[in-house]
């Protein structure tokens, strides 16, 4: 237990709210008063642009964060982060992540990373050129990942987002989910003597994982392929080489993990396999630099002018000061459609805890609510709520000025679509000008007056922009790394460790307790009531005598 004060109670934090419960004039006001607002608000870093202006902030506001993050120790703690302290108490390990993204060979950490990079490299050569081919030779043209949380939603992620780089050699595919109809649907299309199989899982022993990579097997052999050629088909990562190896991987085919590489943050090591196999190992490479940029920024950059912890104190301003629970992210970039799942595992594992990292329970709510989906789809269907609920989302919209698409104007609809929605966001409409459109539309005073208040828009609804030149593997590193940084600024200024994820361990306990009892038929008496009734129809149907 720490028995320091918390955040909550310093002088800095109750100013936070103080200003919180101070009216602030209309976003739209502070815009026309101060025309320096929209470049004063405004950052570069690593290939992105980051538009801050659209918020509810003014110079006192942003002082005040800025002071809250200097009472909560953000400087050492971003020190303390990169010198690799042991950050993840509770696990007693350091989180290393950017160090699978720099350059430096000096630790003997580094130089087991840069090891790994080239076995990684020689193995997706191998692939490419037909060196690693299947069983009677054939060449390898799909790739199906089986892994889950951190071990899929990173990689699935960022091959979607970089389909234009795609390799045309081979196809990947990422299988994650435990409802045995997600593989089969896989390799529904696929030919087992063209098919690897990377199973990646950091422990080596999550069931849905161990439960596929089995079942891949079966497909395997059912397919004619003899056990001998197994090895052609399987390759693994891991940091439990023994468990690798039991499942039947050869020592040389399980690429390394560490424990210091926490799931959410590893798709920078060999987790990242399938994407170095779909876009090369020289794009993979790009990908790893992109977001060594934004470390160093993070690490270096004041932090009124640091883009990660700027978001952060925006999102903790929204969160603590004005009791938002949710974040939108809004990429309108189709191939960014994972993005918000990725950063909900990101997010959610992250924060989604109750008590500060001394184990005291928190004086404040924690992580919120992440969700979204790409634009323009969101426009039709939750924007709505956006626009007019009653409830506050602040969002993030996601865009690039160049498209890999060969249609420009359908692009700029896109992009004008993404600044439009921020725009309305912050703008809103009056009742005033509710009124004077629908005159000016023909409707009559009195029709005019009675549809007037459907159409009013409060506005006042703040969203960061963030602008990259084209979406490349660099700037997505640098995208994902900004997220990462982020959410380790608002584990500071909650004072949790952002590493660890202790919640998700009673759901897999009790998962294999009623596994145990559909499988075998037997209800055990200390089920409660609700899941006993459930479980007796699975048994019924599964066990009919
Ligand atoms: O259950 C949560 C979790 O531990 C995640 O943190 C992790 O990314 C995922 O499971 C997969 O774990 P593994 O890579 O060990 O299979």
């Amino acid at each position: 237990m720490n028995t320091t004060a918390p955040l909550t109670h310093s002088e800095e934090w109750q100013q936070m709210t103080a200003l919180a419960a101070t009216a602030l004039p209309p976003l739209k006001e502070l815009f026309n008063s101060d025309p320096g607002r929209a470049q004063r608000y405004h950052l570069s870093a690593a290939g992105l642009q980051l538009d801050y202006s659209k918020n509810l902030l003014t110079d006192t506001i942003k002082q005040v964060l800025l002071q809250l993050a200097q009472r909560a120790g953000l400087q050492d703690k971003i020190d303390s982060l990169f010198r690799g302290d042991h950050i993840n108490n509770t696990e007693d390990r350091p989180a290393l992540h950017m160090l699978l993204r720099s350059p430096q060979h000096s630790t003997a950490r580094e130089q087991q990373v840069h090891a790994a990079l080239a076995s990684m490299e020689r193995f997706v050569g191998a692939v490419h050129e037909g060196q690693w081919r299947g069983y009677h030779s054939t060449p390898i043209k799909t790739v199906v990942n089986i892994g889950i949380g951190g071990s899929d939603l990173g990689p699935a992620m960022a091959y979607a987002a970089l389909t234009p780089f795609h390799s045309s050699r081979l196809q990947c595919h990422f299988v994650s989910n435990v409802d045995p109809v997600h593989l089969a649907q896989t390799l529904s299309t696929l030919q087992a003597s063209s098919t690897l199989f990377v199973i990646a899982s950091k422990t080596f022993t999550t069931v849905e994982t161990m439960q596929n990579a089995h079942a891949a097997r079966a497909w395997v052999l059912a397919s004619g392929i003899p056990e001998s050629a197994l090895p052609h088909h399987f390759v693994a990562v891991s940091a439990n080489t023994g468990k690798a190896a039991e499942f039947g991987i050869a020592a040389e085919h399980i690429f390394p993990m560490w424990d210091w590489v926490g799931g959410r943050y590893s798709l920078w090591s060999a987790i990242g396999l399938p994407i170095a196999l779909g876009i090369g190992m020289q794009n993979f490479r790009s990908l790893l630099h992109g977001a060594h940029l934004m470390d160093e920024h993070f690490r270096s950059a004041e932090p009124g002018q640091n883009m990660p912890v700027i978001m952060a104190l925006l999102t903790h301003w929204y969160y603590h000061g004005h009791n938002a629970h949710s974040h939108a992210v809004l990429p309108y970039l189709q191939n960014l459609y994972l993005l918000p799942a990725f950063l909900q595992q990101l997010d959610m594992e992250s924060l989604g805890k109750q008590v500060d990292q001394h184990g005291n329970t928190l004086q404040c709510q924690s992580g919120g609510i992440i969700w979204g989906s790409a634009g323009t789809n969101g426009q039709h269907s939750f924007h709505q709520l956006l626009h007019q609920g009653t409830r506050f989302i602040p969002a993030d919209f996601i865009c690039a000025i160049a498209s890999a698409s060969p249609q420009p104007q359908a692009h700029l609809q896109l992009l004008a679509n993404c600044f439009a929605q921020s725009q309305a966001l912050m703008a809103g409409l009056t009742l005033k000008q509710a009124t004077a459109e629908l005159l000016q539309q023909g409707k009559t005073p009195a029709q005019a007056a009675w549809l007037a208040p459907f159409k009013v828009c409060p506005g006042n609804r703040p969203s960061n922009t963030l602008l990259m030149q084209s979406l490349n593997p660099q700037t997505l590193g640098a995208l994902i790394a900004l997220y990462e940084h982020k959410v380790f600024v608002q584990s500071v200024l909650l004072d949790m460790n952002a590493f660890d994820q202790w919640g998700v361990e009673l759901g897999k306990t009790l998962g294999s307790g009623v596994f145990k009892a559909l499988s075998s038929g037997s209800l055990p008496t200390d089920f409660d009531a609700s899941t006993s009734a459930l479980a007796a129809q699975v048994i019924a149907h599964y066990h009919p005598h």
